[in-house]
């Protein structure tokens, strides 16, 4: 199944909580969700060992949609301590993130890996949360553009049209993750419409409906300017998806921006 609406506001909890925090976690969002239908997909990537809780909490209703943080490019064999995608299929997790910054970072893990991970997902039904965005120097140097063109063209050039209107995009600025910088409504709303561009000279039309979600220090403090970009879809929640009421706060904001 795929996320049902555009507008997408999903949490990364990247390497935080314990099977009881994550337990809460899960609890209010998923009666939140269900009390509050909407046009806003939620999604939720817990680290692996709660996965299985979080589909069955989610339950087949899809209201909250369970997505990993990582998963190997090989379909199975003898990779101590990895995760391959028919696992999570068979456990119910429908999208997983891929070529997330810290991956890219700590584990080398360079676009053509992140473009066979991609296509290992849509070969089993689940939906690739594909990451790019530049650091900071590449930022300062005025070659953002430049790298994030190449990011896309490298782990998305092998894909069909089809394939490509299979996938969420998000932003990602490395100099905003994590560290309280965000991009301006201006600079997110400008990389927006760069990366539509992009995706759609790779697609064609299919790709004006690829949602592409802003990632980096994002909260409800200034998500309303960055959500009001016409080409940005909502938004790749890190620290902010952590606490309930934030990260439903940053689902309502979207749902109010997105709406008009
Ligand atoms: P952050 O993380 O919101 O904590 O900056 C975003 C992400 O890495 O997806």
């Amino acid at each position: 199944m795929e996320m049902s609406a555009r507008t997408i506001v999903a949490g990364n909890w990247k390497m935080h909580t314990e099977a009881g925090t994550a337990n809460a976690l899960l609890d209010a969002l998923v009666a939140w969700s269900a009390a509050n239908p909407g046009h806003v997909s939620m999604v939720v990537a817990p680290p692996f060992p709660f996965l299985g809780m979080a589909v069955e909490k989610a339950g087949s209703a899809g209201s909250v949609i369970i997505a990993a943080q990582n998963c190997h490019q090989e379909e199975q064999g003898a990779f101590t301590g990895e995760v391959g995608v028919p696992m999570l299929r068979s456990i119910g997790v429908q999208a997983c993130i891929v070529g997330h910054s810290e991956r890219r970072q700590y584990y080398g893990e360079h676009d053509a890996i992140i473009a066979r991970k991609i296509k290992m997902l849509l070969k089993h039904g689940l939906q690739p949360i594909y990451c790019c965005g530049e650091n900071r120097e590449e930022r300062e140097s005025g070659r953002f553009r430049e790298v994030v063109a190449d990011q896309i063209r490298k782990a998305l050039g092998g894909l069909v049209p089809a394939e490509i209107a299979k996938l969420v995009v998000a932003y990602e600025p490395v100099w905003a993750i994590g560290t309280g910088l965000t991009a301006t409504p201006e600079q997110a709303a400008e990389m927006h419409a760069f990366i539509r561009a992009e995706l759609c000279q790779l697609a064609g039309g299919v790709a004006k409906e690829v949602p592409v979600l802003y990632g980096g220090s994002c909260k409800p403090e200034n998500a309303t300017g960055i959500f009001r970009g016409d080409e940005v879809n909502g938004g790749l929640i890190g620290g902010a998806a952590l606490v309930a009421d934030t990260f439903l706060e940053l689902v309502r904001i979207a749902g109010a921006v997105k709406q008009h």
